[in-house]
């Protein structure tokens, strides 16, 4: 499984360093920016990464921004994404059993590198735990 993964200049050092860390644990992942500190839209990267999970091109992705939230807003423009914002690990354990979330947002702004690490792993080391959750994830398409 290999992530998709984007920031803007706000979440470009915690990027950084979660991809240091994707690595380091042997998950794949493909950085499609951004590669610099200069100021970008993350309004493009949401729209991006939400159009490669969307696809089926990556199963997963991983967003950040100052905050998490306005790229997390992007990516959920598109159909198909359930992109959420986490700053704890309770949330985005139970964004994946429950609510079958396909992108994981974080704020460079708002969580220091390890949590950041902590969140991720109780995100990606869970699954879809179906049944009545599914229902209310066709409600939610539909
Ligand atoms: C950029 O300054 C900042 O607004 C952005 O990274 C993000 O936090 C928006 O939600």
């Amino acid at each position: 499984m290999k992530i998709a993964v984007a920031s803007d200049h706000a979440g470009y050092e915690l990027k950084n360093s979660l991809l240091e860390y994707l690595t380091a644990e042997g998950i794949e992942y493909e950085d499609f920016g951004t590669y610099s500190l200069e100021s970008t839209d993350y309004p493009e990267y949401g729209k991006l990464i939400g159009q490669k999970v969307a696809s089926g091109q990556f199963s997963l992705g991983l967003l950040f921004c100052g905050t998490g939230v306005g790229i997390s807003i992007a990516a959920n423009k598109i159909k198909g994404v359930r992109a959420v914002v986490c700053s704890d690990t309770f949330t985005a354990r139970a964004s994946r059993q429950h609510n079958n979330s396909n992108i994981l947002a974080l704020g460079g702004r708002v969580v220091g590198v390890d949590l950041a690490k902590d969140i991720f792993d109780a995100w990606f080391n869970v699954q879809f735990e179906g049944g009545r959750h599914q229902r209310r994830i066709d409600l939610i398409e539909n």
